[in-house]
């Protein structure tokens, strides 16, 4: 089928439902999809948005194109837990069914006022000459996940091009403010622009946020804050970017900055720091953050890239979300890890020996003792000649995730391996999810995470060593969430 652009945004409701029970049928069929993370229902997906906690629970939605692997008419598809592990599935909660949103209801971000949900995301709307215009909307949704009352709010101010969207809404003291990713007229750079409003209602500009490094690329998207133990942390998508400002191998990078605090007046932060790749794996972007009221901060990001095909497409459905991680800072580096739940989903209990039958449904957790090179495979056929590589030294403190061996190749242009660093001549412990086609690496607690798509034959089932190893480690079954 030929995706043309009439096609991708056709209104939903002019599309039958044979097709998409058939759509919902393969994503839910495929050996590839994911069993214990947020994956499509049907179609594509990709940001996290709304993030939040609302009425005793935690809250998600994700951008969802149900009617193919393309990026298409988006809207916001709604899923709540109390334990940020177990999702309930609510449905379509923002639909593209108004002059603002009418080409896509694109990223944004929610925050509980007054007993609802505020909702603040990105209108887009294309007029007769598929002009766009980015509508900044606000809407809310009730306790029973009704969301009503849309109104713009703003629109991309005269300096600023039609690249203008996922607003992240913040509060300090009296004033709210919201954060959204920006490209300047003058220059096309990319910045994050800063607004504030007091009644949700009036919002005033005041400015690209200064994070002390003037060349972001050309755009930056999915802008978020969060406080982090007594620092403000910085997450965003920058496009373009110039690797000898930071390197990354994915075609866009989610990245990272450590500032002692903001000043939102000056829109400016206080001492950042540089930046720094968030996960050292592929796949990772659009990683959406926030403070809890439990004191807690957490994240979770689309595991899928722009600009990028994946072998499910032609199962008619692509991407997934990672897990939820817990934020916090140590010896000023940004620490990841699972939260407490992930544990509930473990079953099956084994110690890890030799020769492993894992499934595609597990986690792993294994400490390398210290004074070894070697390689773990993962994922494997039986004589491992195919699989996903883990080649580690502790001597010098590397780990590399190879995935050129591993079944269907994705992105090679963009490179197979990918690494991570960690303390040299130390034990390396690593906690191992794998969850059908996807991968999520955690070193040493959370001081580096590798996260990766991969399509392997789903009877490689094998994790076992390439040579002697020292090691200990557990396996365990994981339940499947939706
Ligand atoms: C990032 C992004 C956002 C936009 C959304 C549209 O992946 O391009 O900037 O709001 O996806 O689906």
């Amino acid at each position: 089928m030929e995706w043309t652009r009439e096609k991708r945004y056709l209104p939903y409701s002019k599309w039958d439902a044979d097709t998409l029970l058939h759509l919902q049928a393969q994503a839910a069929n495929s050996p590839y999809q994911m069993h214990y993370h947020l994956h499509p229902i049907s179609g594509l997906i990709n940001d996290p948005n709304g993030f939040s906690y609302f009425n005793g629970e935690y809250h998600l939605f994700y951008q969802s194109y149900p009617f193919g692997a393309v990026h298409g008419l988006k809207s916001w598809v709604h899923f709540k837990s109390s334990d940020l592990v177990n999702w309930e599935s609510l449905g379509l909660a923002v639909e593209p069914d108004t002059m603002a949103d009418s080409h896509g209801a694109y990223s944004g971000s929610a925050r509980e006022i007054d007993g609802k949900l505020f909702l603040m995301y990105t209108g887009n709307h294309r007029d007769e000459n598929w002009v766009r215009i980015p509508y900044q909307v606000g809407a809310w949704m009730d306790k029973n996940g009704k969301v009503a009352d849309k109104t713009i709010l703003f629109k991309n101010p005269d300096h600023i091009t039609e690249h203008f969207r996922d607003p992240q809404i913040l509060k300090q003291n009296d004033t709210y403010y919201a954060i959204l990713g920006a490209q300047d007229k003058a220059e096309k750079h990319g910045h994050i622009d800063v607004w504030k409003s007091k009644d949700l209602k009036n919002w005033e500009e005041l400015g690209f946020l200064d994070m002390g490094t003037d060349d972001l690329g050309y755009m930056i998207e999915c802008p978020n804050i969060v406080r982090v133990d007594g620092h403000v942390v910085v997450i965003f998508c920058p496009q373009g970017l110039d690797k000898k400002i930071a390197d990354y191998d994915d075609i866009y990078p989610n990245m990272y900055i450590i500032a002692d605090d903001i000043d939102f007046e000056n829109h400016k932060l206080i001492n950042p720091g540089k930046l720094h790749n968030l996960d050292k794996g592929f796949d990772v972007y659009a990683t959406q953050a926030f403070n809890a009221p439990n004191g807690k901060v957490y994240e979770i990001s689309w595991v899928g890239l722009p600009d990028t095909t994946y072998p499910t497409d032609n199962e008619n459905w692509a991407n997934c979300l990672s897990q939820v991680k817990e934020l916090s800072i140590k010896d000023g580096k940004l620490m990841q890890k699972p939260v407490s739940a992930m544990q509930e989903l473990r079953y099956n209990e084994k110690e890890i020996s030799d020769e492993n039958k894992a499934s595609q449904q597990y986690e792993a957790e294994l400490t390398i003792k210290a004074g070894q090179k070697g390689s773990l495979y993962l994922a494997a056929n039986d004589n491992l000649t195919s699989g996903l590589k883990l080649d580690f030294d502790t001597e010098n403190g590397t780990l590399i995730l190879n995935r050129s061996n591993a079944g269907q190749k994705v992105s090679v242009d963009y490179g197979e391996t990918r690494q991570a660093n960690f303390e040299a001549n130390t034990d390396l412990k690593l906690n191992i999810f794998i969850d059908h086609s996807l991968i999520e690496i955690f070193v040493n607690d959370g001081e580096e995470v590798l996260t990766g798509r991969y399509f392997a034959d789903q009877n490689n089932t094998k994790l076992a060593f390439a040579q002697k190893t020292h090691y200990n480690g557990k396996l365990w079954q994981m339940k499947t969430i939706l």
